[in-house]
């Protein structure tokens, strides 16, 4: 049994994901845990909530509410969304927690042990209205590089340069609008990377496995040199994790915090320990401690070397899972876990633009799940995927593909199966008649397209995965089209018993080979065919025998209602605008 530790990188707090971070990250992360799980293998599939940094504090600043409240509140509304999305977190954690703030207060005093950070005093903004320094995003102005007006302190949105807020032209403050901005000296900690370069270099080029998105963003950071300078991990902010040398202060560091993408990453770890104390994890071994369940997962020293290691994240994340967060783990020297793999992904966009949160423009996953039930928008965005360019997602497409692939192929498939089935021969598994030619074919065509499928969910091909399950169903529904019991019923019953018999136990090997995808109606089939052994289908042969004769079963609810014109015109102007 192997043991997998997945993760997806962690939405940020402030507001409610829309469906193209959905598909870049979560989604996709959780297809692999499931998949992984029903081959029988050990998973700790872990997300939390992203939640300090600025955005943190302009969201609840808008809410009007306490910081920590708000953080407290859309945790909630984020989990219980996943929750319905079906998304199979082991835990979903905060990176706010207490085991955070120690941990990454430990890792900065180890880092300091380790002479890899210096102190800096650097000339920052401040704001004279505000009363505060102005980090990041806190500052707009005019894009040195591309001329963009609304450019923000930490990276232009339209030409994607990485800024400094001192390199905007025009600076203006993004709390109040003033412009009476004022540069004075404060003292920060760096994290000097500079140090990891050779290492990290090699680290990455050891990886000629991993998608080439991935390698392609790591590679053009190190040799622009822009991605592993030195890099300042602290903020003069109120919210976020107290700057400190493991428990001990850090002298001139006082009212500071971490810088939030210096925490989050951490929090990667320190979710596994959240996940153990909330009662989570496995009973420890006899003799074994508690924090052994999960270092388990996490120190190399401590089991955490036959662990694989897999990461989901969207494109703009990739420099900070294969530099800065491998230079924080490589920096510590203390046994901690690489990871293994990263899986990267390109955009969805929307209807001819980007999905946009801070202009509400898109379908999100609240609004999403008042429409249809999440294993609609599973199996269509996983089948688009972004993988090897950015995706679209139109109306038109989304109404044709769901309402083929789950309705005219799936959903038909099983009903009339079924229904046939109960109408000729009653509610169980009919007996008799002899398999031959077509049934052969079918059994042969199966074997190859579920070997190919084992092989793209196991390299996280998602879309050629999806592509190759929806072959399966095809495959099914041929094999009822061209053998056509209900013709043969008249001249042949027991020929037909046997076709009918093979269509049943079609439904059953459907049923545990969707369910990553559509885990809500793969189990509508198992539970349709009463098939309680879920064990990974690798036999096509054994797989189409596997429901005894005279085994019960029922004719389900329709699988999926397909979408009508008129619902997809309606949804295309209600989700033309943007939300409030
Ligand atoms: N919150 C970030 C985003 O949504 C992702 C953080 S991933 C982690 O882009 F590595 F920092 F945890
Ligand atoms: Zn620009």
């Amino acid at each position: 049994m192997a043991r997998h530790l997945i993760t997806s990188a962690i939405p940020y707090i402030n507001g409610i994901k829309h469906l193209g971070n959905l598909v870049g990250s979560q989604l996709p992360a959780d297809l692999y845990a499931r998949y992984q799980r029903a081959r029988g293998n050990e998973v700790l599939f872990l997300c939390a909530t992203d939640e300090h940094g600025t955005p943190a504090e302009l969201a609840a600043a808008k809410a009007g509410e306490p910081v920590a409240d708000y953080c407290a509140r859309m945790h909630e509304v984020q989990a219980d969304i996943a929750a319905r999305f079906g998304l199979s977190f082991d835990h979903f954690g905060r990176s706010s927690s207490p085991q955070n703030h120690a941990l990454t207060q430990a890792f900065a005093g180890r880092l300091a042990e380790r002479g890899l950070i210096r102190e800096v005093t650097e000339d920052q903004v401040y704001s004279v209205t505000d009363g505060r320094f102005l980090p990041d995003r806190y500052i707009e102005g005019t894009c040195p590089n591309c001329g963009f007006e609304d450019a923000r302190g930490d990276q232009c949105d339209n030409c994607t340069k990485q800024l400094d807020p001192t390199d905007l032209i025009n600076p203006r403050s993004t709390i109040s609008g003033a412009t009476d901005l004022e540069v004075r000296s404060t003292k920060h900690l760096y994290l000097e990377q500079s140090k990891l370069k050779g290492d990290i270099a090699a680290w990455i080029d050891s990886k000629t496995d991993w998608p080439v998105l991935t390698t392609s963003i790591a590679r053009k950071w190190l040799n622009d040199g822009e991605g592993l300078q030195d890099r300042g991990i602290t903020r003069d902010l109120h919210w976020g994790i107290p700057v400190k040398r493991g428990d001990q202060d850090w002298p001139g560091m006082e009212g500071k915090v971490f810088y939030v993408w210096f925490d989050a990453p951490i929090e990667y770890i320190a979710c596994a320990q959240e996940w153990v104390d909330a009662g989570k994890a496995p009973a420890p071994g006899d003799g074994a401690d508690k924090d052994s369940l999960w270092e388990s997962w996490w120190r190399t020293d401590r089991g955490a070397d036959d662990v694989r290691y897999t990461q989901f994240m969207g494109k703009d994340n990739v420099p900070f899972h294969t530099l800065s967060f491998p230079a924080t783990i490589m920096g510590a020297d203390q046994d901690w876990k690489l990871v293994d793999y990263i899986k990267s992904f390109n955009y969805l966009n929307y209807d001819g633009g980007q999905f946009s949160t801070s202009r509400g423009r898109g379908v999100f996953m609240d609004q999403a799940l008042e429409i249809l039930p999440a294993d609609v928008w599973r199996w269509w965005l996983l089948s688009h995927a972004p993988e090897s360019s950015d995706a679209e997602f139109t109306w038109e497409a989304f109404q044709q593909d769901v309402n083929k692939d789950l309705a005219d192929v799936l959903g038909n498939f099983v009903s009339r199966i079924t229904k046939f089935c109960r109408s000729k021969f009653g509610e169980a598994v009919p007996d008799s008649g002899t398999p031959g030619e077509a049934e052969a074919e079918l059994t042969q065509e199966l074997q190859s397209r579920m070997d190919a499928y084992v092989r793209h969910m196991d390299a996280i091909e998602v879309r050629k995965a999806a592509a190759e399950l929806r072959a399966i169903w095809v495959a099914g529904n041929e094999y009822l089209q061209s053998t056509a019991p209900w013709t043969t019923f008249k001249t042949d019953p027991e020929q037909a018993a046997c076709q009918v018999r093979h269509g049943l136990n079609l439904i059953r090997l459907y049923g545990i080979l969707s369910a990553p995808f559509i885990p809500e109606m793969a189990r509508t089939m198992r539970d349709a065919v009463g098939a309680d052994d879920e064990a990974w289908p690798t036999d096509a042969a054994a797989a189409l025998g596997a429901l005894p004769s005279g085994h019960a079963f029922t004719v389900p609810e329709n699988l999926f209602t397909k979408i009508t014109d008129d619902q997809r015109a309606e949804w295309a102007a209600r989700f033309a605008g943007t939300r409030d």
